[in-house]
């Protein structure tokens, strides 16, 4: 049942024009509903003469019933009925044009908070694939989506697959696979339905060119309502805004593969200054990383921590080659010339103002934990975990290289050195780490990727040795 009266958000004319047919034209006026109900009676006289007069509605809401005492009374009054059912019609279209105003300024406000929470939530956020997981989240809880799934590719075309259950029914199986499978190639926003009902709302991801680089898809589950022609217009217009987005964040992504490049070229060339540390700065990087994996390190910590090792002997450059290369016994003042390395490392990247935790890391891995390491002399905590893990992997590296003046040591005696000298010099986390690191780059008895030339005195038994190395370092007590 629907009236006038729903769908009139003024009231006033209708009254005004009800008293002006009844008081002065002298009929009687019923309104009537869509069902012919009477609701509004006006004017007493009524008569052998009747007409009904439907409003001019999309829907049906009924209409006016006009009665006069004759049929002439009712054929001189019909120009005067006819100009008020045309305003009152007018009047109801204004109001529906209002209504529906009303109500896309309603959605564009809710779609803009959307949008500006999305975007604050994805600021300062480096890694596409978190910025995806973010955005997926946050479309879902809009929409009141159950399941949500994305399948896209990264900066280097590897596949960014995202599923996840937004409700917390841990019955309901995630179906990512059946979904995308079906689903996978929408070229534009769409609702459909799953074979068992659910509702599904997939959207392309598009890239500058338009190209379409993934899908999203969204899943309400049969049990609830399907998705609306409303949710299905808010992921459209979503997916628009935020598609640009995302191909910054792509760029980003290859200016930091850039930037690790440069690194690594730079690394590369402070290690062609002396012959004997040829390398040293990539397998030191590799040592600091395998750490890093050890101590269940976030991979974005993972890829600062890689960052800071290539870097940290950056301020070799400022050291003569005659020193750096020297076979012999340096002298005092030679000696203090190279202790002023992490001096300049820390002169050359101040501009550059990089992460606080990477700067330091590049510049602390002479730092002992007893204060007795250059340049401060730091102690203990006062050294960050990148600075105590580099100096760590450094030294490593430095034992289990050959130099001027010595060979390379095989890796039980640089562990066994590096070992009588955990908690006072070198941090207990960071050995055992490398120790584990090593163990677990064993495939068949040899030390696969870390380090192909890495020497061994008794390769039979390096696994076991390793083992039981850990647990001496692990259970030793604190110094
Ligand atoms: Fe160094």
């Amino acid at each position: 049942m629907s009236s006038i009266q729903d769908h009139l958000f003024d009231s006033e004319f209708l009254d005004l024009s009800l008293h002006y047919l009844s008081e002065t034209l002298q009929l009687k006026i019923t309104v009537l509903d869509s069902d012919q109900r009477p609701i509004i009676e006006k004017g007493e006289i009524g008569g052998a003469a009747a007409r009904y007069y439907p409003f001019n509605f999309p829907q049906n809401i009924g209409g006016l019933s006009c009665a006069a005492p004759n049929p002439e009374a009712l054929e001189r009054a019909e120009p005067h009925i006819n100009y008020c059912l045309a305003s009152l019609n007018s009047q109801l279209l204004r109001e529906i044009e209002l209504r529906e105003t009303s109500e896309e300024m309603l959605q564009l406000s809710s779609q803009l908070s959307f949008l500006s929470r999305v975007a604050l939530k994805i600021i300062g956020v480096e890694e596409l694939e978190q910025c995806y997981r973010i955005t997926l989240r946050e479309i879902a809880g809009a929409i009141k989506a159950e399941q949500a799934f994305l399948k896209t590719r990264g900066r280097w075309d590897e596949e960014i697959s995202l599923a996840l259950a937004v409700g917390q029914d841990e019955s309901v199986t995630l179906r990512e696979s059946e979904c995308l499978k079906e689903r996978g190639g929408c070229e534009h926003t769409m609702i459909c339905a799953a074979a068992d009902g659910s509702s599904l709302l997939c959207s392309p991801i598009r890239e500058k060119d338009n190209k379409i680089r993934g899908q999203m898809i969204f899943l309400r589950l049969p049990n609830q309502r399907p998705f609306s022609s409303y949710e299905k217009k808010l992921v459209g217009i979503i997916e628009n805004i935020i598609s640009p987005t995302f191909e910054t964040l792509r760029l980003y992504d290859s200016l930091q593969d850039l930037y690790l490049n440069t690194v690594k070229a730079l690394a590369a060339a402070i290690d062609a200054k002396d012959e004997y540390t040829h390398g040293h700065s990539f397998r030191v990087a590799k040592y600091a990383v395998a750490i890093g994996r050890q101590l269940k390190l976030e991979s974005k910590e993972i890829s600062d921590l890689e960052i800071a090792a290539y870097m940290h002997d950056l301020g070799k450059i400022g050291v003569s080659e005659q020193i750096l290369g020297k076979p012999g016994k340096l002298t005092s003042d030679e000696f203090g010339q190279i202790k002023q390395h992490p001096v300049f490392t820390d002169r050359i990247l101040q501009p550059i103002h990089l992460a606080g935790h990477i700067l330091q890391g590049a510049i602390q891995h002479h730092e002992r934990l007893d204060g007795s390491g250059y340049p401060l002399g730091l102690r203990g905590q006062e050294i960050s975990l990148f600075g105590r893990i580099i100096a760590v992997a450094d030294v490593f590296d430095a034992m289990t290289s050959k130099r001027p003046y010595r060979e390379a040591m095989a890796v039980e005696t640089a562990l066994k050195t590096l070992c009588q000298d955990v908690d006072s010099q070198f941090d207990r986390n960071a050995v055992l780490s490398l120790i584990q690191a090593l163990q677990a780059n064993i495939p068949n008895g040899e030390l696969g990727e870390l380090h192909t030339t890495l020497r061994f005195d008794a390769l039979h038994n390096l696994k076991q040795f390793l083992l039981e190395l850990a647990e001496i370092v692990a259970t030793m007590p604190a110094r």
